[in-house]
């Protein structure tokens, strides 16, 4: 799950989607990443933290991560919250078999809005990920 700063949108993400992968007994690794460097090794954004909580996950131990090239190694999909995020993360694959891994983590080339100058987004953009979230374990569980 990637991002620009890996503490609003992508923590919701990592933590959502591993909740309920967990639930469904499914042994995945899951992890985030922002294609920016500012905030490594910070919790998310305390906004993202709030908002999680108020829906029952814990994401208040997971720590900001650069996203860098060995991550198309080290998984199978690499799920990015926006088009930015996206020619970001495209620009540091090495060939098809990587760039196949990436998409937008919502369908019909839509953005997740980026919430972080908006106190207001937050609840909506947690709405939105845990929604798409629950469709993507489907999903990927199939395969
Ligand atoms: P995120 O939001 O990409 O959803 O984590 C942002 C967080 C921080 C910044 C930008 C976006 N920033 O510029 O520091």
């Amino acid at each position: 799950m990637v991002c620009l700063g890996n503490i609003c949108r992508s923590p919701l993400a990592e933590g959502i989607v591993r909740h309920l992968a967990a639930d469904a007994q499914l042994d995945w690794k899951v992890a985030s990443a922002g294609t920016g460097n500012w905030h490594v090794g910070q919790p998310a954004d305390k906004r993202s933290i709030a908002v999680a909580r108020s829906y029952g996950y814990d994401i208040s131990k997971q720590r900001a991560k650069h996203f860098n090239a060995a991550m198309f190694e080290d998984f199978d999909h690499i799920l990015v919250m926006d088009k930015n995020n996206l020619r970001d993360v495209l620009k540091l694959a090495k060939n098809d078999e990587q760039r196949k891994k990436v998409r937008l983590f919502l369908t019909g080339e839509t953005d997740v809005t980026d919430p972080y100058f908006d106190d207001q987004l937050f609840d909506p953009v947690f709405q939105t990920i845990e929604q798409r979230a629950k469709k993507l374990v489907e999903e990927l569980r199939a395969k």
